[in-house]
């Protein structure tokens, strides 16, 4: 068995939207070797039959496998709910996906008014309406699926754009109508557009996304396996794509902050 030093963490999203959850796990695990995959030819996944997902999600696990991975994290909301339970009866290695934190927001909400911003894929998933049983009966929560907005984010759209700007004021009215205090980033694309959020929303009220907590989830699982990376190397992480090399390259690169070089997914 090769040493966890030298074995990956494959973290990935049907695009760009999992950077959001990669920078939280970067920072707090800065030894260990990551690979990103951006499953970009086949974004969105919230419109996309279960199926697709699913086999999408095995592609991605068998390709982060035969990189030697040591564990997966699923940086979409809308996989997650689909197919995790799928991965995690093939691989015996630690897979940790992402939920919308109804969790935190209900423990947090004053008013017991919380709204949940998801892809509709999410919204319609078995694995999605449980977790509102769980935790909804005793508050009033407002799901509303976000058609386009991935689509719109993934083009680079995320500062100053009128179209972005618009559509979200529309997704987001009837919530302040209904007086939530509590919002729900359920789509790890979603923190790319939190500045345009706050100015639609104000101030006054909490915006929740889960990147930070499955990031310490993710340490928690490694320390559990014995899979920490010792060294005090800081590893570069390795970008990779199913799209356009150059188109997704530029938005990596945007959001990311620093030139990304990206390899090609077959
Ligand atoms: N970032 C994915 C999520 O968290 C977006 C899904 C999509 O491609 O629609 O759900």
């Amino acid at each position: 068995m090769m040493q966890p030093s030298k074995q990956i963490i494959g973290v990935f999203d049907s695009g760009i939207g999992g950077l959001s959850v990669l920078k939280h796990i970067h920072a707090r695990l800065p030894n260990e070797p990551l690979v990103y995959l951006a499953d970009s030819a086949f974004m969105p996944y919230g419109c996309k039959p279960p199926s697709i997902i699913e086999d999408r999600c095995l592609h991605i696990a068998d390709f982060f496998t035969k990189h030697h991975c040591k564990a997966i994290v699923l940086a979409c909301n809308t996989a997650t709910a689909v197919s995790i339970h799928h991965l995690r009866k093939k691989y015996s290695y630690p897979i940790i996906g992402m939920e919308p934190a109804i969790k935190p927001a209900v423990i947090r909400s004053q008013t017991g008014v919380i709204g949940v911003l998801v892809t509709n894929g999410t919204a319609n998933s078995e694995k999605f309406n449980q977790l509102k049983q769980r935790f909804g009966t005793h508050i009033n929560m407002i799901v509303q699926p976000c058609p386009g907005l991935v689509e719109s984010i993934e083009a680079g759209n995320t500062v100053n754009n009128t179209v972005v700007y618009e559509m979200l004021k529309g997704f987001l009215q009837p919530l302040l109508q209904q007086g939530i205090d509590t919002l729900v980033l359920g789509c790890t694309h979603y923190p790319f557009v939190i500045p345009l959020i706050r100015d639609i929303i104000g101030e006054h009220i909490t915006i929740i996304d889960s990147g930070h907590a499955i990031s310490c989830e993710l340490e928690r699982q490694l320390n559990l396996h014995h899979l920490r990376t010792p060294s005090k190397t800081i590893e570069p992480i390795q970008f990779w794509t199913s799209g356009d090399i150059q188109c997704v390259g530029s938005v990596i690169s945007k959001l990311w902050q620093h030139p990304v070089s990206l390899r090609k997914m077959a």
